[in-house]
This record gives structure tokens, sequence and C-alpha cells, in this order.
């Protein structure tokens, strides 16, 4: 079979044909696949039923899987998936939606605002891998935003004033958004803020993109109230409508997206409904910020 790539949305966005997620990769496939995430930074892939150990196996064409552990308040013995995976589902270990009042799913809400995945980790991800084992019939679509199209259209001002910041990233500001604020003294220490820079620039092609999350809560050296408002613009303009892509689920999609280049967050859908959302995360391999290493 060969691949091939179809894009989808104006700026970004590939839908793949002509590989089969459940069989081995050859060479030329993997590179095809990278090259795609280079330049669409977001991939889709319908139609494939595959299992955790399968996901695994496809992810590692593409680096290291990063552990899951620390991104999260559920607790290693709670986890219904293989530490390899993300569990993105509404479920409990019994497969069945969590409770209105469920801890855990009130800081699973998070993930209804714009984000990069891990960018509250020192290294941060680098591709998210999401599978829609039992996706639900109205509602959950996943948005992504391109951040090197937001960039391309910044003004000369706001890119100069961007370019050298760097900002602190945490799930203690994301959660705190939605007013989600009571963690254990074990958490806050789990959640210690972590320092990105706000411009990054793509190892391959070169592109410049705005490294923003709902996490990113203040930039450094800067008067808090400056930061969040400042930040807040920047997300509003990269969240516009020519820069999003809305993916509406089917059953065995698979999505691929390289957490440098975008922002994703899933829409609100009905949680008496079972959604399975199963994710991989290959590992990113440097801080984005020097001094993290100098340390
Ligand atoms: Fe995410």
């Amino acid at each position: 079979m060969t691949v091939s790539i179809r894009q989808v949305h104006p700026v970004f966005v590939g839908e793949v044909s002509g590989v089969d997620l459940r069989e081995p990769l050859d060479r030329d496939e993997v590179a095809a696949i990278e090259a795609g995430m280079d330049r669409y930074a977001v991939l889709v892939f319908h139609d494939q039923n595959i299992s955790d150990e399968q996901q695994i196996a496809f992810t590692r064409n593409f680096g290291q899987i990063e552990d899951s552990t620390g991104g999260n308040v559920t607790k290693p013995h709670e986890k219904r998936l293989n530490p390899l995976m993300n569990d993105v589902s509404n479920l409990g270990q019994d497969n069945q939606p969590l409770a209105r009042e469920d801890r855990r799913r009130l800081f699973n809400l998070g993930n209804q605002l714009w984000h990069s995945d891990s960018s509250f980790r020192a290294i941060p991800a680098k591709y998210s891998l999401l599978s829609g084992r039992v996706v639900v019939a109205r509602g959950g679509n996943t948005e992504f935003a391109d951040m090197r199209a937001a960039w391309d259209a910044l003004d000369d001002e706001t890119r100069q004033t961007a370019e050298d910041l760097v900002c602190e990233h945490s799930l203690i500001y994301s959660r705190g958004l939605l007013g989600f604020t009571e963690f254990s003294a074990e958490e806050r220490a789990m959640f210690t803020p972590v320092r990105q820079r706000l411009v990054r620039t793509h190892p391959v092609s070169g592109r410049r993109s705005l490294y923003l999350a709902s996490h990113a809560g203040t930039i450094v050296g800067w008067p808090m109230p400056e930061a969040r408002a400042f930040l807040r613009d920047l997300n509003e303009h990269a969240t516009q409508p020519q820069f999003v892509y809305v993916h509406k689920w089917r059953q065995y999609d698979l999505v691929m997206w390289d957490n440098r280049q975008t922002m994703h967050r899933v829409r609100r859908f009905d949680e008496r409904e079972i959604r399975d959302m199963r994710r991989t995360t290959v590992a990113g391999d440097a801080p984005t910020v020097e001094e993290m290493r100098a340390a």
C-alpha cells in the first residue's frame, strides 16, 4: 500500500489513506507519515480498529512514549488502562461513565480548554495519537488550531513583543480557570509550574509558532494581570475560525497531532454516554527553554 495524504483544511490537517495501523509499518511509510506531520501538523486516519498494543507499536515508530505519570489526579490504582496509554475517556474502571461529582471527571473537564498536551512538563510532548474506540452520537468534537498560521498572521509589533518571552505552565493554572482549585500537597508538588518559550521554531520546517495553552498562567518578569491579558489576547487571535479544524469523530478514527505546532480542545457532549478515547503520546526531546538545562 502507498501512503497518501489529502489536505482537508485551508491551512493544515491531512487525511491519510493507504495504511493499516494494525500492521507494522516499513521505513518509507513511517517517513511519509512524519513528513505529513511536519507539513500538516494534524493527520486523520479513518477506520482503524486497533488494540492498545497496536496503538503502542504504531506510536513507537515516532519516538519514545511519554510516561503518563504526573499529569492527572487519577491515582495509579484507579487507572483503567496500561500506563503507556492516557485515558481520555469519561469512564471509570468499571467501564461506566464517572459520576457527575467525581473529582477525576471535574479535573478532566479541563480538556475543554484550548491546550497543548503536556506543556506542563519540563520536556513537553511531541505528538499525541488519539484513538476513538467508542464515540458519542452528538458533540464531543475535537477542535485543532494551527499555531503556525496564527504566528504568521500576527502583526510585527506583537511578534517582537512575544519573540523571547517565557511562560510558566501548570495544571494548577488551567484547572484554576474552571474553579478547580483544591489540590493535595502531593498534587501541588506534582504540578509545579515549568517554563516554556512562547514562540517555538519547528526543527524540520523552520516555521515559527505560538506555544500557547490554558496551562500557561504567567509570563516570566511580567506582572500577572498584564501577562494574563496578553496571553488571553494571543489565545483569542490563535483560535479564530480560519485557523481551526473541527474533527467530528467516527468510530475507529485515529487522529495524530503535533503539540509543538497546534492547540486543541474537546467540546461538550452528554456524559451519560460512553466515550472511550485512548491516547498515546510521543515524548519531546528537550526543554524549550535554554535555562532549564543550565538549572
Ligand atoms: Fe489534550
